[in-house]
């Protein structure tokens, strides 16, 4: 009787004291993830009404932009406010395929670096000028862009033409031409709005190859001087179509309007972009949207991918005071991508060891760290990852580490827990700042049962990519003026 009674007080409080005796890290080198929070988020995705289009267009003329400090700005919404949940059963399921996505997103990204870093590239692709072609088959180019197989996962609500016709556009930092399918349609996949009618719209007025926004375009031909316009994005979906000039509105009905947009008018489209009517670029280039308005900055706040919440995505607006600031770099060889001058990163506060050469973006147009809106989970290069895994899990013995899942190979079973205690991860930047990554966005559930991953990977690629999930809640602010980019957490 007193040898069992001995084991029931050991085994009762002994782990207990083990736990009470832990060394606690000071409060600012941790961050408190709400477990049952984020566990029981993933629960109501699957009880949430996402039938969007009714409810998102009767939200708009209740609430026209309210929160908004710019007079240019658009709604922004998650993917699962325009696709619900479709056919999954349940959320690893959804979670299974957005990380087929992002793998044909990044590597749509990684191609088309390789193509324009290894020189020729796409110049020597373009049909000579003025070339009569007779048929579209002619631009077929292995040109491939941000967007891979309907790897939007934000959008924007936006007016084109006038009277403007309200239609969805997957958000794309990592492209710039600007395109929407467009009646007649040769070949259009479905979409949420009705397509596009050149013909309803009295600004719409088709380009000249001698525009000089016909002449920025990568892929270009020319059929009776009207400019037509190919785009290619990895996996072999596209838009082929005209080049229009066609009035671009803001914040819907009655909303400010931009004139004469180069834009796209897509009649052979291919690829699941969806549901949505086309794409905004909003890369660096001199086709991208915010180019063309010559917007002195932009900003978007990626709402949480498991709400249906609603956010903005802005022009001309004023940098919030309490954001992290970074320089903004320029790849030599491309004007798409925005590169953040990262040079390290901290876990728990203190600096994980790299070397600073690893982050760094080369005059050849290697490495690099880019910040994208299409790319979920952030990567880095392979010495970069692992450092950063190490000190991740060296930061965390209390937690049960169990089965990797697809990319990630550091994943909890936090089944049994309601909060925990985490180290916190922040980037360093260049300029001595650091921003701190909120807890929900690097430790992430992947089912509705309690496990969570670190969510970063690793690339075989020299080039590092900030992801829309570290990114979710947090508004980023490109000031294109001053090549500075801004990180506002809990800024939606
Ligand atoms: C274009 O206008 C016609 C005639 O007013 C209308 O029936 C049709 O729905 C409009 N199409 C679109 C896509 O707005
Ligand atoms: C932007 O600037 C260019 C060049 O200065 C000018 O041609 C164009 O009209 C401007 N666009 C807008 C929308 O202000």
């Amino acid at each position: 009787m007193p040898h069992f009674f001995f084991i029931f007080i050991f085994t009762i409080f002994f782990p207990i004291s083990f736990v009470l005796s832990r060394t606690t890290p000071l409060p600012s080198q941790t961050t408190v993830l709400d477990v049952s929070f984020e566990t029981q988020k993933v629960q109501n995705v699957f009880f949430t009404d996402f039938n969007a289009l009714n409810s998102l267009n009767q939200a708009e003329e209740v609430n026209p932009f309210e929160d908004s400090s710019s007079a240019l700005s658009f709604q922004l919404h998650s993917r699962l406010a325009i696709e619900g949940i479709g056919s999954h059963q349940d959320y690893e399921s959804l979670f299974m395929t957005r990380l087929d996505r992002d793998s044909a997103r990044f590597n749509s990204i990684l191609t088309h670096l390789n193509l324009v870093v290894q020189g020729d590239g796409l110049a020597n692709l373009k049909p000579e000028e003025e070339s009569e072609l007779s048929s579209l088959e002619g631009m077929e180019m292995p040109v491939v862009s941000g967007v891979s197989q309907g790897s939007g996962e934000y959008f924007s609500r936006v007016g084109i033409g006038y009277p403007p016709s309200q239609a969805f556009m997957v958000l794309d930092t990592g492209s710039d031409v600007n395109w929407v399918q467009c009646n007649p349609c040769a070949d259009c996949y479905q979409q949420a709005d009705p397509i596009f009618e050149p013909g309803n719209s009295s600004t719409y007025h088709t380009m000249s190859c001698r525009a000089r926004q016909c002449q920025s375009l990568d892929v270009l031909a020319c059929v009776k001087d009207t400019c037509l316009y190919q785009v290619s994005y990895g996996d072999g979906s596209y838009s082929v179509g005209e080049l229009a000039s066609e009035t671009i509105t803001f914040g819907g009905e009655g909303g400010a309007s931009a004139a004469n947009i180069a834009i796209g008018c897509g009649h052979d489209n291919e690829g699941l972009f969806t549901g949505a009517s086309g794409l905004l670029g909003l890369g660096g280039g001199d086709l991208s949207f915010q180019s063309q308005i010559n917007a002195s900055s932009f900003s978007y706040c990626l709402v949480d991918r498991d709400t249906k919440s609603t956010s903005t995505l802005e022009f001309d607006s004023i940098t919030s005071l309490d954001a992290i600031i970074a320089p903004l770099l320029r790849n030599l060889k491309t004007s798409t991508y925005h590169y953040v001058d990262l040079t390290g990163l901290s876990v728990g506060g203190q600096p994980v060891p790299i070397p600073p050469s690893t982050l760094q973006l080369k005059d050849n147009g290697d490495g690099g760290v880019i910040v994208d809106s299409g790319t979920a989970i952030t990567r880095f290069p392979m010495e970069v990852y692992n450092a950063l895994r190490e000190a991740f899990v060296k930061g965390t013995p209390d937690l049960t580490l169990t089965n990797g899942v697809a990319v990630f190979d550091t994943c909890y079973d936090l089944s049994q827990r309601k909060t925990v205690e985490i180290p916190t991860v922040s980037f360093r930047f260049s300029n001595g700042k650091e921003w701190s990554i909120p807890a929900k966005n690097y430790l992430v559930p992947i089912d509705s049962k309690g496990t969570f991953c670190f969510a970063f990977a690793t690339t075989s690629s020299s080039m590092g990519i900030i992801g829309n999930v570290q990114q979710q809640g947090t508004r980023v602010s490109f000031d294109l003026k001053n090549s500075l980019i801004g990180f506002s957490n809990d800024k939606c």
